[in-house]
């Protein structure tokens, strides 16, 4: 039905407005000609416009599209709604530190709801990019280091925001990015090179991407840098091979922001007309923002260089993935009324809320110093980003998104009878000033100089003096983390370090609560601050879902996504790596840093502290021996040992001891996250098939089970001690 529908409408179009569907307008650039966005969509010069908030501007366009350009086909327009549109839940890696796939569905759900009533039918999410380098500004944006996890999250988001088919009034498409190998950038620079043997893209990187696309996924986005020299974007095997041929792709693939173009200043495509051939062959359906299709692919299919065949088959997958998501009966918003209803839904403010509190991971807890006493006294506030209600929301949030609730705030509002006092004890710089808000003409935030950052410290350390419990929040603004916010230090920035250290020393017990989008440098706080709290960006209801874990109203469950390393220099920290012939060990010939006591990371993997106390035990498998490819059943009962209700994540640790390549020490092959009353016990039951246990082996070229030994552990982290062992036959 939808291909004999796509195939009537091709029949009519001109070869201009068969290119117009494979372009996608950055708002406000003009065309070739000096032409207006209008201008382009009414000559039917567009496929799809991005980079436009505004629900009238939508409309109007929309407008313009349907009513008045020759075919009418409807517009996309694409946005990048990445953890909330006007109701603000945490940044995705928080979202992924919840080990929660049905608490990520539903906020992307509500992202989605909230955007497509103002016409945004399109996001660019979720960034599914696997990140070992925590220098990497986008970690912020992904699930973390570990492609189960990453997988979980991937299908979860896709879910959300499309449904379960692209389609429906309060839905968006999606575009699952950057395909592929982006977070593999070196140096953890952002748009670096990416060299990446097949091994670790097809075993690492490439499984969320496959769960987004059977989840299905109706977009990819091509990323931006070159993979083993070859740019992503022009990338014929990864586009046509992996994408379509091994994942099973069906919809459409759109280049990053000017990638198309950047084929150029990559030293891969000579000109204009080279890059429009080969970012269409490579497999690049949709150009985004760079004109460069519109520009060079009419002269070259003319000149009979590219065939009609090949923009033929674009063309086709675009309007598939129009028709099927139902653009064509739907293609506008809602009204300003349903607009009002759905962005003041006080659900989703709630919801965002549940997220946050579901999100923070207690990082140390000594002498269980949290929770605070329903009682205490004088609270001092204190920190550059203690009333930060901005840089709370992360980064990539709409303008006009919903008011923020700060640290400060929440503390404010959960102790009333408290005498709450607060000094911000000096600021942080942005890495680097932001040439595109000086290009806006924004003028730069006024940041303190040396001088009063010292004078303000002096007075945080007075007003600490006066309190009876400290909460210290410091870390990141909103844009140290993010695109192209990649940093050479995980250094707490500005006078954080000293004002930290000030504080402590006056002996008033301290919480330190830190909000990043990335793990940082804290091995000082590490041995001398009893309780740290990591709230990542927890966005609009953050304060109060602080101040619910420091109350104890809240028992924080959340647990790390991300290996937390001593020091930068300890990056990439990565738990699933290869065994050595001599780890950690040893006195001497010793895979350790010559100049560290451990290489061991500050948190491992899977790390969070509770209020209460977890205990494992009956660890079972249903048999020892199985043959290749059947399934393990794998029982274990975790109990609340504690005293008070709290949630643990159960997760599932396996090593594969002999094969035909080496396999990491550990893979997390699955994990469940359990609520529990105090002195209650449950059961959790995992599988381990042909899906857990397969990989593709460097040798075989190819995915398979191996017949081998294999190593369970079960437990709260990756650290897990608890063991039973299997072996699989041929
Ligand atoms: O979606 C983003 C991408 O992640 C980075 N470049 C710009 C795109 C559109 O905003």
């Amino acid at each position: 039905e939808v291909a004999r529908k796509v195939d009537a409408l091709l029949a009519k179009m001109t070869l201009e407005e068969k290119v117009g569907q494979l372009t996608q307008l950055g708002n406000g650039i003009p065309g070739p000609n000096k032409e207006t966005t209008d201008e382009l969509i009414r000559a039917g010069k567009a496929g799809s416009v991005l980079w436009t908030v505004n629900s009238d501007d939508i409309a109007r366009m929309q407008r313009v599209a349907v009513k008045e350009s020759r075919l009418g086909i409807p517009l996309l327009f694409g946005f990048d709604v990445i953890h909330g549109y006007k109701n603000v839940f945490p940044v995705p890696l928080a979202m992924a530190a919840s080990w929660d796939p049905a608490l990520v569905e539903k906020a992307q759900a509500i992202a989605a709801r909230e955007s497509r009533v103002a016409g945004i039918n399109w996001t660019f999410a979720p960034m599914v990019d696997i990140a070992r380098d925590a220098r990497w500004g986008r970690i912020v944006e992904g699930a973390g280091e570990d492609p189960v996890l990453g997988a979980a999250m991937a299908r979860a988001q896709v879910r959300g925001f499309q449904g379960v088919q692209p389609g429906g009034a309060d839905r968006v498409l999606t575009s699952v990015k950057h395909f592929a190998g982006y977070g593999a950038a070196d140096g953890g620079r952002d748009y670096d090179s990416s060299y990446v043997p097949e091994v670790l893209m097809q075993n690492l990187y490439f499984p969320p991407f496959q769960a987004a696309v059977s989840a299905g996924a109706g977009t990819v986005m091509s990323a931006y840098m070159t993979l083993n020299d070859v740019p992503a974007s022009g990338n014929r095997w990864l586009l046509r091979d992996v994408l379509r041929q091994q994942m099973g792709f069906k919809g459409f693939v759109i280049s990053d922001a000017f990638a198309v173009e950047s084929l150029i200043k990559h030293g891969y495509a000579a000109d204009t007309s080279d890059a429009a051939a080969r970012g269409l062959t490579a497999g690049v359906n949709m150009d985004m923002a760079s004109n460069t299709y519109m520009k060079a692919l009419p002269a070259l299919v003319k000149q009979g260089k590219v065939p009609m065949r090949v923009v033929d088959d674009a063309v086709r997958e675009v309007l598939g993935v129009k028709f099927r998501m139902g653009l064509f009966e739907q293609p506008y918003g809602g009204d300003a009324a349903q607009r009002d209803a759905v962005w003041n839904d006080r659900a989703a403010r709630a919801a965002t809320r549940e997220a946050a509190q579901r999100s923070i991971v207690l990082l140390r807890n000594e002498a269980k110093a949290l929770p605070l006493a329903a009682g205490v006294k004088r609270i001092a506030v204190i920190g550059p980003l203690a009333d930060a209600a901005e840089d709370i929301k992360g980064s990539w949030t709409v303008e006009g998104s919903a008011k923020a609730v700060s640290v400060l705030e929440g503390i404010r509002a959960r102790w009333p009878q408290a005498e709450v006092t607060h000094a911000a004890g000096g600021d942080m710089q942005r890495l680097y000033p932001l040439p595109w808000d000086a290009a806006e003409g924004k003028p730069a935030p006024k940041r303190m100089t040396d001088a009063e950052m010292q004078a303000e410290q002096a007075r945080a350390v007075s007003v600490a003096q006066q309190a009876d419990t400290v909460v210290l929040v410091l870390g990141e603004r909103a844009n140290m983390s993010g695109e192209a916010a990649s940093t050479a230090s995980l250094a707490l920035q500005g006078n954080q370090q000293a004002l930290l250290e000030a504080v402590v020393a006056t002996g008033k017990p301290v919480v330190l609560v830190l909000l990043s989008g990335r793990p940082l440098d804290i091995s000082w706080a590490a041995t001398r601050v009893p309780a740290i709290v990591q709230a990542w960006f927890p966005g609009t209801e953050g304060g109060h879902a602080v101040a619910d874990v420091l109350s104890g109203a809240v028992n924080p469950g959340g647990k790390l996504p991300v290996t937390w390393p001593r020091s930068t220099g300890h990056v990439p920290a990565f738990y699933n790596h290869n065994l050595t012939h001599d780890n950690d060990t040893g006195p001497h010939f010793t895979s350790r840093y010559a100049t560290s006591a451990t290489s061991t990371p500050l948190y491992p993997f899977g790390h969070g502290l509770s209020y209460t106390s977890f205990a494992y035990a009956d660890l079972k498998l249903d048999r020892t021996t199985a043959k290749a490819g059947d399934p393990v059943r794998v029982t274990v009962t975790v109990r609340n040992t504690g005293a008070v209700a709290g949630d643990e994540v159960v997760q599932l640790y396996v090593h594969q001891r002999a094969g035909s390549a080496a396999r990491p020490q550990r893979e997390l092959k699955g994990f469940q996250r359990v609520s529990l009353a105090p002195g209650a016990q449950q059961q959790v039951s995992f599988t381990l098939g042909r899906d857990e246990l397969k990989f593709w082996s460097p040798v075989t070229r190819a995915f398979g089970v191996e017949p081998s030994g294999f190593d369970v552990w079960v437990g709260g982290d990756s650290t897990a001690t608890l063991h039973a062992e299997f072996t699989l036959t041929r």
